[in-house]
């Protein structure tokens, strides 16, 4: 057995009830790198003083490094002194105020993990959320100690351009040519927010202004081939910048703010303090060379790496327990800065769609876990969608119950309170507490008990006198032990509307639920009464109610809430597959076909193509799932397909009218109405090629676009449902004109989804395609993560669990983060038949006999017996 081997049988588990305060404090870290692709010398010098006392040894963390020595007050420590073990060194016996001098060696250019110091592309960059610091050097790597930086860099002529946080104060070229670079930043910050870069880069500069007069200088550095594609970033870094003190009263602090776009990058961004690192898909975006969808996602990560600013920056984790503090809050505040420059409606639809889709299927599986969690093995793990998308779900809540303004309150208290602290997520609570007289303690039950609640609704109405009764039940998440779940505080936000005419019979109300039940009256109410409950999805929940498909269907055509309009027919497609599961013959209900008619063919609807688009898309298979437990995936994935013909069918006579009604003309922009006008027109040609031939158009959009949004349509659509010979010249044209990795990645996913093509043959010359490469995460995710989640047909196999299992463990020798997160679909087997579960169950134990990553071990332990 192998050292590894044996720490991850036994693996080391840190807990949120052991935490202690660190007993020093470090004012100040010099730090000098000297650069170099496979020796990089680093020297740390930091002033430590003791603050508890009693303590005599000093506990460091380092990772993978080359120890060159190590001075207290410039004597060399001895080597009885030091004691390491796993990533702790001690230092034993050190004085109460001391200055410690820590000489490291590192490479560069082997650290395929890209976490600490790393090359990409040739380009030194930097990883060090959430534990990288420490591949650095030896250093205390957590976030509550916190330290004012000084970075010197030294470097050959190779690279110009040397970053680091805070501002610029010296900058020189040394008599062997080689330049040094000194940073400062005058914040104190814990390490994981240090960055540093140095490469050849180009930059683009712009400034805003601030509230307060000051100007600040922006730059966005990228590899000289992307300085085309910086444009729209920096517009959306002064969008965010403006929100940000308009809506939270939140100013920038630093002179200049910049951000890197990098190659190889394990997840989209890195908030560190004045100098974010980008991956380059989240960052990189022109007309020719990203679709809607990417311009929209690259406003909104620029957005929440800046809003860290403040929501993780300037107030800290104390620990990573409370993750969420930061990443929660911060996708809160970024959704909603995406909702009020773009169409809040669609914007939530398609937040709680992913929502219902993944973060529930997490919440529901081996890995669930509290959005405070209470222990963990590996903290990258815990990088999750309970902390990120749930966590902004309770924050949502906070807002709805206490309003703009209280909450507004709340975080100015907790922003003042707090600046320059490493805190708790109570400690944010405990400020929305003080300004609204509220009591939360009911509340944090959001932030201590895994899984998802469920809400049952029973409505009784009486024809004659009007009484309308709702019952509000809240039952706990499948996944509760008996017993362990106390009831959540559940805002609850309902209306009544007609069934037939969709007039408001109750307007919207807020009503909270705290008790296991509660029934809600109203008199007089006449007329058919539907309810539309969890508006906008007021809670995140999963909802139990008996709708019939006529109440659904008025609520698809009448209800003012885009979520619930959405979130209605969404119901009557899962409603109809369901009838196809259980009698094929019975075929589908005619309801929802002149539902659908009656949507697009009305003028009111189509005034908001973005929603249309959206109530048109089918449930995917992740949510299907959920409600047909077995799921038998392939079963499942031909009933979607045939209820896809069959509103094809039956709206045959209004596709092409609609395609041909949401032309876009004018110069490309990547704003709302335009993006949903593209967005439906898409829509509507990939229904219309489910009736007839549409290769002309295909063929002519693709040639004569202006836009990659529509002419990665025309080729999807034509892979899909073209001719043979239209769908391979498309693909191969359009890899052939795939200039930058991020569309050669819109080439690759497509090759992977594709369910005609992609069998598993076609996966492995994917995966041995010359562009391909197993060190970039962005190839690795577009195929076989696109393989593993789209990809029903060749994935869910016993060759396709095999593909996937191999590719795993070749990737966790290179890169652990990456390849936990991979494994994640074989880790769902217990939501599917027998059959399924065995092969998936196989592939998982075949993992686990081989030696993994404490990252993998963790995901793979959790998931198999
Ligand atoms: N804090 C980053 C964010 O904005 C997350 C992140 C970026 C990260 N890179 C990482 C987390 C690497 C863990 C490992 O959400
Ligand atoms: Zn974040």
């Amino acid at each position: 057995m192998t050292d590894a081997r044996t720490l991850n049988t036994s693996p080391s588990i840190t807990r949120l009830s052991d935490y202690e305060p660190y007993p020093y404090v470090i004012a100040d870290v010099d730090l000098t790198f000297e650069l170099h692709p496979t020796e990089t010398r680093v020297t740390q010098r930091s002033q430590v003083r003791r603050i508890t006392q009693g303590v005599t040894s000093i506990e460091l963390n380092g990772k993978d490094l080359t120890r060159v020595s190590i001075t207290i007050d410039g004597v060399e420590v001895s080597e009885d002194r030091l004691v390491e073990i796993d990533e702790t060194l001690l230092i034993r016996q050190v004085p109460e105020s001391f200055t410690l001098e820590i000489v490291t060696q590192l490479n560069p250019k082997a650290n395929t993990a890209l976490e600490g110091l790393y090359l990409s592309n040739g380009m030194f960059c930097t990883q060090c959320e959430a534990e990288g610091f420490r591949r650095i050097t030896y250093y205390p790597d957590r976030p509550d100690v916190m330290s004012i930086f000084t970075t010197r860099i030294i470097a050959d002529d190779q690279h110009p351009v040397l970053l680091s946080n805070g501002n610029p104060i010296s900058d020189e070229v040394y008599p062997d040519g080689r330049r040094c670079v000194v940073w400062h930043d005058p914040f104190p910050k814990p390490c994981y927010l240090f960055a540093l870069v140095g490469g050849h880069l180009a930059v683009q500069q712009d400034q805003f202004l601030t509230m307060s007069g000051r100007t600040i200088d922006l730059r966005i550095y990228v590899e000289h081939k992307d300085l085309d594609r910086v444009q729209y970033a920096l517009e959306s870094l002064k969008r965010a910048m403006a929100w940000d003190e308009q809506v939270y009263g939140r100013e920038y602090d630093l002179d200049i703010f910049m951000i890197v776009a990098v190659s190889h990058f394990n997840m989209g961004a890195m908030e560190n303090k004045g100098l974010n690192i980008f991956n380059s898909s989240c960052v990189l975006a022109n007309p020719e060379a990203a679709t809607d969808q990417a311009f929209q996602r690259i406003e909104a990560i620029v957005a929440h790496e800046y809003f860290h600013n403040w929501s993780g920056n300037r107030v800290t984790c104390r620990d990573w327990f409370q993750l969420s503090l930061k990443e929660g809050f911060t996708v809160f505040r970024d959704s909603e800065f995406s909702a009020d420059i773009n169409s809040r409606a669609v914007k939530r639809i398609q937040d709680v769609n992913f929502l219902r889709s993944a973060q529930f299927t997490e919440d529901g599986g081996p890995t669930a876990h509290p959005v405070q969690p209470s222990e963990y093995q590996e903290i990258s793990n815990f990088y999750t969608l309970t902390i990120y998308e749930k966590g902004a779900e309770v924050v949502r809540m906070i807002h709805t119950l206490l309003g703009p303004v209280q909450f507004r309150q709340g975080s100015d208290l907790y922003f003042s309170r707090h600046d320059g602290q490493a805190v708790t997520i109570n400690e944010f609570i405990a400020a929305m507490a003080e300004v609204s007289g509220r009591d939360f303690g009911q509340f944090m039950h959001w932030y201590q008990q895994p899984g998802t609640p469920r809400l049952q609704v029973d409505v009784e109405h009486d024809p004659q006198s009007g009484r309308l009764q709702i019952l509000l039940t809240q039952k706990a998440p499948v996944i509760a032990k008996d017993n362990s779940h106390a009831p959540y505080v559940i805002p609850i936000s309902y209306q009544v509307i007609d069934r037939e005419s969709g007039q408001v019979l109750v307007p919207e109300t807020l009503f909270e639920l705290t008790e296991a039940s509660a029934s809600i009256e109203h008199q007089e109410v006449m007329g058919s009464p539907v309810v539309s409950v969890l508006r906008g999805l007021s809670a995140p929940v999963k909802l139990e109610m008996e709708r019939s498909t006529h109440d659904l269907a008025a609520l698809a055509r009448f209800d003012d809430d885009g979520v619930n309009r959405w979130d209605a027919i969404q119901d009557l497609y899962i409603q109809a597959i369901q009838l196809l599961l259980a009698d094929p013959e019975a075929g589908i209900q005619p309801q929802l076909a002149d539902l659908v008619c009656g949507l697009i063919a009305d003028p009111a609807t189509i005034a908001d193509p973005a929603c249309l688009a959206e109530m048109l898309m089918l449930p995917q298979d992740n949510i299907l799932w959920d409600v047909l437990k077995p799921a038998d995936p392939q079963a499942i994935l031909a009933a979607r397909q045939s209820l896809r013909q069959h509103l094809a069918d039956s709206g045959e006579a209004h596709w092409e009218d609609l395609y041909k009604a949401m032309k876009v003309d004018g110069p490309y922009e990547p704003e709302a109405s335009a993006i949903g006008r593209r967005s439906l027109a898409i829509t509507a040609l990939g229904y219309l090629a489910k009736t007839r031939s549409v290769d002309e158009i295909l063929s002519e959009r693709f040639d004569k676009a202006s836009n990659l949004t529509e002419r990665f349509a025309a080729y999807r659509i034509a892979r899909s449902d073209g001719s043979a010979g239209l769908s391979e010249r498309l693909s191969r044209n359009f890899l052939a004109e795939a200039e930058t990795d991020e569309v050669l990645d819109l080439w690759l996913s497509t090759e992977a989804m594709n369910e005609s093509t992609a069998t598993i043959d076609r996966l492995h010359e994917l995966l041995s395609h010359e562009r391909f490469t197993w060190t970039n995460p962005n190839r690795v995710r577009a195929v076989l993560g696109t393989f593993a989640n789209r990809n029903v047909r060749a994935f869910h196999t016993p060759e396709g669990y095999r593909l996937l299992a191999d590719a795993v463990l070749k990737l966790d020798a290179m890169n652990p983060q990456i390849a936990s997160r991979l494994v994640m679909p074989l880790c769902q087997w217990a939501r599917f038949t027998e059959q399924y579960q065995a092969s998936m169950k196989a592939e998982l134990r075949r993992m686990i006999a081989k030696d993994l990553s404490k990252d993998l071990y963790e995901i793979v332990s959790k998931s198999v017996d």
